[in-house]
């Protein structure tokens, strides 16, 4: 029988989110701390070597999918070498990669070579610049990216855009539009209040939730929900009166809890094992692989009983909530 972690509530966990590096050479205002956060420091972040071999302890496990993330994983130098190690992996069914798609232009031929089989890149907007304010960046070095990879026959490509009010809100069905000409799933991402309080009031006034976004869309947009799912929290739909193949999704973490059916666990660049995005629940893995380089039944072990006590979700929902994962922003976890 093959190995399966499992946690104390029942879930099997056979997901990791990967996290690469916690730099990014852009801003995205929800994902970067709104405080000055104390960034990674440069001996606590792993090797490639210690990641990959972090990441076959997971394998040998029970982890059969991996995304990389970063920060921006392809800004970390190496990733490609680490990736390719993962894609010779019989033991894992998928490995996807989560990104800006600020530099797919360089790199996306070679992650598809190296094994990747599925991209998910973030774009809220198609206005140069709104993409400016949002993220720093320069959109067509994105739409680049994105046209890059849409030539290197990807399983899928999905686009990820987190809607605010006030701002990217006009521009939802565009954003569809512009994925289903291309081939592209696109899911919409509902804010998670990681770094604040969730009645922080300017939080509360740009937040969209996915029932908005469906009310929003004009009725050529009719949605039918689908049970397919690509092994996240995405709820996926298809459009009615249409002929793409293209799925729309919604991430809704704030309006329907999808933690029972939760089935990932995060590892930062420092090797810290995260069981649950939204609680600062950690259990350092770092220690174990550099003062116990040999002993891998510890590092199992740890791993295994780190899982099995991973918290039943996030509260992100309850009263007077307050993020307990202040100094853990999106950046630091990789989402
Ligand atoms: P696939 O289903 O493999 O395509 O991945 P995904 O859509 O889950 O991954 P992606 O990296 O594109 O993340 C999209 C959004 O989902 C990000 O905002 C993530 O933080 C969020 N997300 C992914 N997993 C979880 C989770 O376990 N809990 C919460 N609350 N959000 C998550
Ligand atoms: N809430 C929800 N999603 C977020 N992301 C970054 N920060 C947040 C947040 N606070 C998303 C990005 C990216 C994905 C990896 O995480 O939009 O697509
Ligand atoms: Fe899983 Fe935690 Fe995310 Fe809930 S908040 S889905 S338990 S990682």
């Amino acid at each position: 029988r093959p190995a399966q972690l499992t946690d104390r509530f029942g879930r099997h966990i056979n997901y990791l989110r990967l996290s690469v590096t916690d730099r990014c050479n852009l801003r995205c205002f929800y994902c970067v701390a709104n405080k000055p956060i104390q960034r990674h420091k440069r001996h606590e972040v792993l090797s490639l070597e210690e990641l990959e071999r972090l990441a076959n302890a997971f394998i040998q496990l029970g982890i059969t999918k991996i995304r990389v993330t970063g920060g921006e994983p392809l800004v970390r130098r190496g990733v490609i070498g680490l990736i390719e190690n993962l894609g010779r992996s019989s033991q894992l069914n998928e490995l996807t990669l989560t990104t800006n798609g600020t530099q797919l232009c360089k790199y996306a031929q070679q992650l598809r070579e190296a094994g990747v089989d599925r991209l998910n890149v973030s774009l809220d907007t198609l206005s140069r610049k709104r993409f400016k304010s949002r993220t720093g960046g320069n959109l067509d070095q994105a739409l680049q990216g994105l046209e890059k990879a849409r030539q290197c026959n990807y399983k899928r490509i999905k686009i990820n855009a987190l809607i605010n009010a006030s701002d990217n809100d006009d521009e939802v069905v565009q954003l569809i539009d512009f994925a289903t000409a291309n081939g592209f799933d696109i899911t919409f991402i509902e804010e998670m209040p990681l770094t604040g309080s969730l009645h922080d009031p300017s939080e509360d006034q740009r937040f969209v939730s996915s029932q908005d976004i469906r009310s929003l869309l004009p009725i050529s947009y009719r949605l039918i929900p689908t049970q397919i799912s690509t092994g996240g929290p995405a709820r996926y739909y298809q459009l009615a009166d249409s002929n793409t193949a293209s799925l729309i999704g919604f991430i809704s973490a704030r309006t329907e809890h999808f933690c029972h059916n939760c089935n990932r666990v995060r590892l930062t660049a420092t090797g810290k094992m995260v069981p649950c995005l939204g609680q600062a629940h950690e259990v350092d893995l770092r220690h174990t692989i550099r003062n116990h380089p040999n002993d891998q039944s510890t590092l199992f072990e740890i791993i295994r009983s780190g899982i099995y006590r991973k918290p039943w979700g996030h509260n992100f929902n309850q009263p007077g909530y307050v993020a307990e994962t202040q100094l853990r922003p999106m950046s630091t976890t990789g989402g």
